[in-house]
């Protein structure tokens, strides 16, 4: 069984002439997992210098062709309309947006604050916020270390589209919203977003991907799309042999290849511990939004489903 998922794996990751590398895996386990890390691994990770100090989640906000793919995106998600109409009513003195990318938020937010900060540490992204909107500030910089600004400087804080995910594991992360805290103003917002570790299992049971690809509207395409959801179960249980651990704890960093090119680790975090942690922080009136925009009660949090939840938040 394993080795015929091992087959299908490697069909979906576009490597068939390399199956004769796995024959026999079911004898092998630590081959097997030798194997499809070094076929599945960041293309990035053995590039020069530049990116040698970057973990290679973060080397790929400098590749070209993903920050074309950040320009091309132009429009709000539905709990982002929901925060700007917020922002609207209660214009922001000083505006913070990190992990600013190509500028997708700065052309609807920058307009809404006195001040507005563009942040990204990929200078790659910051070159073409800066051509597109010449006359708004940008920085090249990491959340992880804002020491280049004061305390309370910001009364509008925002990390979008799951940007937080990327900075790291649980000390990166920890650093991240520590700073974000301190640069945030007492009574000032914060408002991000973040990838839901509740909808993880289903992602992860062999059953779900074959019920998804049994939906497909052209019979002709089930073959092929049964085939990639069992490479996607396979690959995920190799890539992510702690998955439970990451499960019992409410959060942790887990490879996933949901853009189906570059393997990739980001944090997911379950929305109950999320929430505690902003606590903790020293955030209050805190809200959680599903994709839809639609406000997630509190009773919810520990089964709501959704890729990913966007959370608003008040400093204290
Ligand atoms: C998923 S993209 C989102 C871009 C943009 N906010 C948007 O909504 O289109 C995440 C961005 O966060 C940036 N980023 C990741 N880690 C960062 C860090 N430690 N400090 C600053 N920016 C970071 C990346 O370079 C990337 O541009």
């Amino acid at each position: 069984m394993l080795a015929v998922i091992c087959s299908v794996t490697l069909c979906a990751v576009g490597e068939p002439h390399k199956l004769s590398a796995l024959h026999g895996v079911g004898r092998d386990r630590d081959r097997f997992h030798t194997t499809v890390r070094r076929l599945t691994r960041d293309p990035l990770r053995d590039q020069g210098p530049r990116s040698a100090a970057l973990r290679p989640e973060m080397g790929r906000y400098l590749d070209r062709d993903i920050v074309d793919w950040y320009r091309a995106h132009t429009t709000l998600f539905p709990s982002e309309h929901a925060f700007l109409a917020d922002l609207e009513r209660r214009p922001a003195r000083r505006l913070l947006d990190a992990g600013v990318g190509a500028g997708r938020t700065t052309e609807y937010f920058a307009g809404l604050a006195d001040e507005y900060v563009g942040l990204d540490f990929s200078p790659a992204m910051v070159d073409v916020c800066r051509t597109r909107f010449p006359d708004v500030r940008f920085e090249v910089g990491d959340v992880r270390d804002l020491s280049h600004f004061s305390d309370d400087e910001f009364d509008v804080v925002l990390f979008s589209f799951n940007g937080i995910d990327s900075v790291g594991g649980d000390s990166a992360r920890q650093r991240a919203f520590g700073e974000l805290r301190r640069v945030c103003a007492s009574g000032g917002r914060l408002f991000f977003s973040s990838k839901n570790l509740n909808q993880l299992p289903d992602d992860r049971r062999l059953s779900v991907q074959i019920r998804r690809a049994l939906a497909a509207d052209d019979a002709a395409a089930v073959p092929l799309r049964v085939a990639r959801g069992a490479g996607r179960f396979a690959r995920a249980r190799a890539l992510n042999p702690s998955a439970r651990r990451i499960m019992s704890r409410g959060g942790g960093l887990v490879a996933d290849d949901r853009d189906g090119r570059q393997i990739l680790r980001h944090y997911y975090v379950r929305p109950d511990v999320q929430v505690s942690q902003l606590q903790a922080l020293g955030f209050s009136e805190i809200e959680v939004y599903g994709m839809d925009g639609e406000r997630v009660a509190s009773d919810q949090l520990t089964r709501v489903r959704g890729w990913w939840l966007h959370y608003l938040c008040r400093s204290t």
